[in-house]
């Protein structure tokens, strides 16, 4: 039992390791609410053993009806008055901490839009347009704008900040300023239709040096396709109805449903995370993403022959 309860701590993606200064502000509150509630549920508990214990002893009935006033009184309003209003204190403590930054306080702003169901990030300033991977340098304070294509969503990367909710007709945001290089997970919190579950993220924090790098090479059109595979597969590409849904910059694809692939070889993995990027998994979720993915967007294109859908995987391998 405690083993269940404890692989759900610790992980990638739990509020108890935070790694930035907000979510550890989170950890503690979360901590300190947990410590009063189990306090609270200790004293509930020892009460129901008292009165089990002691229910054949009472005899002063008058004396007995005066308790229960008390226990109502004290029990049930002034001790969560005491309670909650100490746990609001707290609160009203930590939200500074966990609020939008103020204009002109960061030093790069990502732009995150929520679709059902997929992360589109764009880099404003640059054409870099990227899914569900959100490159981030370390050591700088970003500035993420929450937007949402569709229904609600709600972008939490529990290690790093709260959770901030993406309101259709609204740009919410949240600062990110993560001191240590590594990969974050994130996932939607707020339930957006069949595809939720299959909708997380990666935060991939690089050195600064790297992640600049990385941003002028996300920039960049798309490779020409090298080899006689992969050139049948751009053209399988622009001929079926693939440029209909997705934009590979450089050609004339720009579809504006489904991610933009310009660089879809250079990412680890396919559909917000459900399946590792490899040339198998790919094929697989071109022949029939609705297997991996209930729900997707993404039509099945098992029509094709395999030759074609193994051109298709060449050209988009390629595109690093
Ligand atoms: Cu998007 Cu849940």
């Amino acid at each position: 039992m405690l083993l269940v309860l404890g692989s759900g701590c610790g992980s990638n993606q739990s509020i108890t390791s935070p790694v930035t200064d907000p979510a550890r502000e989170i950890d503690t509150l979360w901590w300190a609410m947990f410590a009063v509630g189990m306090v609270i549920f200790g004293i509930v508990l020892g009460l129901l053993v008292l009165a089990y214990v002691r229910r054949r002893r009472a005899t002063d009935h008058d004396r007995a009806e005066r308790m229960s006033y008390a226990v109502i009184l004290g029990g049930g309003m002034v001790a969560p008055v005491i309670v909650l209003a100490v746990l609001f204190a707290f609160v009203i403590r930590v939200m500074p901490a966990v609020s939008a930054p103020k204009p002109g306080a960061t030093s790069l702003t990502v732009e995150v839009t929520g679709h059902q169901w997929y992360w589109e990030v764009r880099y404003p300033g640059t054409d870099a347009v990227t899914a569900n991977e959100i490159h981030l340098p370390a050591r700088t304070r970003v500035r993420i704008v929450a937007r949402t294509a569709d229904v609600i969503h709600s972008f939490w990367a529990p290690r790093l900040n709260r959770k901030i909710d993406m309101i259709p007709g609204r740009s919410n945001s949240i600062e990110l300023d993560v001191p240590k290089v590594g990969t974050y997970r994130g996932q939607c919190s707020e339930f957006c239709g069949v595809g939720h579950a299959e909708m997380a993220f990666r935060v991939i924090v690089q050195p600064p040096d790297a992640f600049r790098t990385w941003l002028d090479h996300q920039a960049q059109p798309a490779e020409t396709p090298s080899g006689g595979q992969a050139l049948a597969g751009q053209q399988q590409f622009m001929s079926a109805s693939c440029q209909d849904c997705h934009t590979i910059r450089g050609t004339p694809a720009d579809g504006r449903v489904g991610p933009d692939l310009t660089h879809i070889g250079s990412r680890r993995t396919l559909a917000a995370l459900t399946i590792p990027n490899t040339s198998r998994n790919l094929f697989q979720w071109i022949t029939n993403p609705q297997w991996w993915k209930p729900g997707s967007r993404m039509p099945g294109f098992a029509s094709l022959p395999v030759s074609a859908r193994r051109a298709l995987v060449a050209y988009l391998e390629g595109l690093h």
